[in-house]
């Protein structure tokens, strides 16, 4: 099981060094359950600083495709590589609906993080109008086909898929189990990677979802901002 917790734009340095120190102290000893934390970039630093004698895991939430270049406010995945991060998001909703990610750049982006040698989460889900529209399928399945064109064989150990449909995003709606599994199992028919499911997790709804066969995870907004709700979050999912 694969637990992450996406921290979008929360939490500056002071706040992440104080979290982890927390955080690594309430997940001590726990088995069967791999954690990562993602915090904005200002804050990679001391997270990575914070957790480097831990097995918890630090992802930044996007990365450029270069190693260098004229690309003012871009981040390199070499360079998050150097700090000590060891992967990335990539393609979350966010970044598709408000700075126009598309699937050609989400694949550079995913081949450049693989490169770099980092671990990588690319998100998929389609929206509420697609939902509705009787999409879901094509619409999932053409992001994955993007992501599949650019993963070499190798490199897939180092790749999962989080399927995030858009309407349950921090709306407190989450996708049923029956949802998220059929969903889930349509992506593992593609490619064989870890699939998590984001979408308003909490620590009330996790077990169930996660007991699922094809759900291996879960990918985290708001309720990973708390160390109490994130670590039961994990505890759920070492015990699924
Ligand atoms: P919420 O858990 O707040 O719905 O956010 C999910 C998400 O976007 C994680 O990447």
């Amino acid at each position: 099981m694969l637990i992450a917790g996406n921290w979008k734009m929360y939490k500056g340095p002071d706040e992440t060094r104080e979290f982890c120190a927390r955080l690594r102290a309430r997940l001590h000893g726990l088995d069967g359950v791999d954690v990562i934390v993602c915090p904005p970039f200002p804050s990679l630093h001391d997270a990575v600083g914070m957790l480097a004698t831990t097995e918890l895991a630090v992802f930044a939430q996007n990365a450029h495709w270069a190693k260098e270049g004229p690309y003012t406010g871009e981040v390199s995945p070499w360079m998050l590589k150097e700090m000590g991060v060891g992967g990335a998001l990539i393609a979350h909703s966010e970044r598709r609906s408000l700075f126009g990610e598309t699937d050609e750049s989400a694949a550079l982006r995913i081949e450049g993080a693989l490169d770099a040698g980092l671990h990588v989460i690319a998100c998929v889900g389609e929206t509420e109008h697609e939902r509705d529209a009787g999409e879901t399928e094509t619409v999932v399945h053409r992001q994955v086909e993007a992501i599949s064109t650019v993963v070499e064989e190798e490199n897939l150990e180092r790749l999962a898929i989080a399927y995030e449909p858009v309407w349950a995003i921090g709306t407190g709606r989450t996708a049923s189990p029956e949802q998220a599994e059929d969903v889930h199992e349509l992506i593992k028919s593609r490619l064989r990677v870890p699939v998590l499911y984001g979408g308003s997790v909490k620590p009330e709804n996790a077990e169930e979802l996660l007991s699922q066969p094809n759900v291996d995870g879960a990918l985290i907004g708001g309720a990973s901002l708390d160390v109490e709700s994130f670590a039961a979050i994990c505890e759920a999912a070492s015990r699924s």
